[in-house]
């Protein structure tokens, strides 16, 4: 079973810390569940390590919070969602993609055998280079299968009822209900809920454009590597000036991309093998789980709220079960109009009504009550894991893997980053107990909540700062994730940070290349293929 989030951390200079926040240990006999926390045992380092992890800052030792202050401030940030931001909502899955482009560990979809350590190395590192999607290429025998019989398309799946082709993550492989479910794609977490697979789709449908509309006098030989190449670095391009400014100060964006990195891997060789600092991963990256909304007016079919959040679940393979059927049904079809705004496009005619649009929830120290009752199947937990058990909370799983690995708090890295020359300004205690309009600590008994406000975990510290900025990530957890960002990019075999003279081709002009720019070109602007429910 493919779960979200690491089971184990393998952390440069560490070793492996082993943890059971999941259904390992599940409670038996309805019994009250075993303590979430089992000490992080630090094993020997395996002769190919699993992920590669590294701690941009310094160790949280001695300040980490107890299992009751988790529950409760895991329980005050899960109360209810803290309002939309102006972040249109498909930005949500975008990053949720984008997370599972970074920390997909390649290995699983490659050949063991003529495979050098370094390419096991890179297959296990945080690159920008979209093997979510591509797996090991075409060529590779374990990934053959995510291609057309031309080894340069990339297949997309039927809906049923009426059939529509194209319009869903290619299934249908094996012969039992579960596997003729499940989507055929390197990364099963992109089929976590509908949006993510939808997003997914589109990803697919872009490269399958470029094949088809850029390669004019490209060799038989090179087509795919040069497909490739060109949508890689347009997702790329589409990152750093789209998605990453949305959800972070831009000021700060643009320092690291034009002044360079002075937190993490500094100096490093470009083409060195990044690893993924784990500041980023248990915290500054969670952001987005602020960002999810609880219902969605999803299409013409589900409505005024009737996409619900379960219902996204339920619709896919991962999170749920198809609606109990092997393919998607068409009325499922997301209608991409709902999610981005074809109006920074100058496209009149793909625009929704406001009253139709969804925007991403503000990200800030709140997420929506359905996050606290995650499906059970999607962290591992028994199907008959009770509605309320904590481990189904994902706040409470966040807080935790944090403790697991001895996380730097907020102000820890706030120190650190201030001494490594970064211009920010601590939140004070007020700053952090008040917030604004965001999780509610009064629940916490006085001692909880001094060491919430005493040693912060970082990621109620990033969304506290963000709710305090308007609902961008600023101060620590800008810094955090848009270092991450550039190095993730830098190190990446196609990368617009090396490649400097690179200028986008598929937009409007050689310096905008936007997520709406990548949807208009994979649908080829039309409202049929963007919104086929009409
Ligand atoms: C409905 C949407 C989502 C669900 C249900 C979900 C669920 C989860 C779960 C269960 C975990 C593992 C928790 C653990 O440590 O045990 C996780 C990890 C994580 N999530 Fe999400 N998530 C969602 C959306 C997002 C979004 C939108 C982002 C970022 C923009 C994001 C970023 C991350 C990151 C960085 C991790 C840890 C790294 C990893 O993938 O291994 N998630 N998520």
């Amino acid at each position: 079973m493919v779960t979200h989030g690491s089971e184990s951390y393998f952390v440069i200079g560490e070793g492996l810390l082993a943890e059971s926040v999941g259904g390992r240990e599940g409670s038996q006999n309805g019994a009250a569940p075993p303590p979430i926390i089992a000490a992080a045992a630090t094993a020997t380092a395996a002769a190919v390590p699993p992920f590669r992890f590294s701690r941009m800052g310094p160790k949280g030792v001695g300040k980490q919070l107890g299992e009751g202050a988790r529950k409760k401030l895991g329980a005050a940030m899960a109360r209810a969602g803290g309002g939309s931001s102006q972040i249109p909502a498909g930005f949500t899955y975008l990053g949720q993609f984008i997370d599972h482009d970074l920390t997909f560990d390649k290995t699983d979809v490659m050949l063991g055998a003529n495979v050098t350590p370094a390419q096991l190395l890179q297959a296990r590192s945080p690159s920008l280079d979209l093997d979510s999607l591509y797996g090991a290429g075409p060529q590779d025998p374990k990934s053959a299968k995510f291609y057309e019989a031309d080894g340069l398309h990339l297949k997309k799946g039927k809906t049923t009822g009426p059939t529509k082709n194209g319009f869903d993550l290619p299934r249908g492989a094996g012969n039992t209900v579960a596997k003729k479910r499940k989507a055929i794609i390197p990364d099963p977490r992109n089929d976590e809920n509908l949006a993510v697979a939808q997003t997914h789709l589109a990803m697919i449908r872009f490269h399958n454009r470029v094949v088809d509309t850029q390669l004019g006098g490209v060799p038989a030989a090179q087509k795919f590597d040069k497909a490739r190449e060109i949508v890689t670095k347009h997702y790329q391009w589409m990152i750093r000036t789209d998605y990453l400014p949305r959800i972070a100060k831009a000021a700060v964006v643009n320092n690291v991309f034009n002044q360079g990195r002075k937190a993490f891997e500094v100096g490093a060789a470009p083409t060195d093998v990044p690893t993924m600092p784990i500041e980023f991963s248990i915290a500054g990256f969670r952001l987005g789980h602020a960002m999810v909304r609880a219902a969605y007016n999803w299409n013409k079919i589900f409505d005024n709220g009737g996409g619900t959040l379960d219902l996204l679940f339920t619709f896919s393979a991962t999170g749920g079960n198809l609606g109990s059927d092997t393919r998607l049904a068409s009325i499922w079809i997301a209608d991409f109009r709902r999610l981005y705004d074809f109006g920074e496009a100058n496209k009149p005619g793909l625009e929704v009504p406001a009253s139709k649009f969804n925007r991403a929830m503000r990200i800030d120290s709140r997420i929506v009550d359905p996050l606290q009752h995650l499906p059970p199947q999607t962290v591992g937990l028994p199907a008959n894991a009770g509605f309320n058990d904590v481990r189904r909370n994902l706040a409470f799983r966040n807080l935790t893997r944090a403790r697991m690995v001895k996380l730097a708090t907020g102000q820890q890295m706030a120190t650190f980053l201030k001494s490594k020359g970064v211009n920010l300004t601590k939140l004070t205690k007020a700053q952090i107990r008040d917030g604004n309009n965001g999780a509610e600590l009064d629940n916490l008994t006085q001692a909880q909540r001094q060491a919430v406000l005493t040693n912060t975990p970082l990621w109620f510290y990033v969304l506290r700062e963000a709710e305090l900025n308007g609902g961008k990530l600023a101060g620590v957890g800008a810094r955090i994730v848009a270092e991450t960002f550039h190095r993730a990019i830098e190190g990446s075999e196609h990368s617009i940070v090396r490649d400097t003279a690179f200028a986008p081709t598929l937009g409007p002009n050689s310096s905008t290349f936007r997520m709406v720019d990548l949807l208009l070109f994979a649908f080829e602007g039309k409202k049929a293929l963007l919104n086929p429910n009409g």
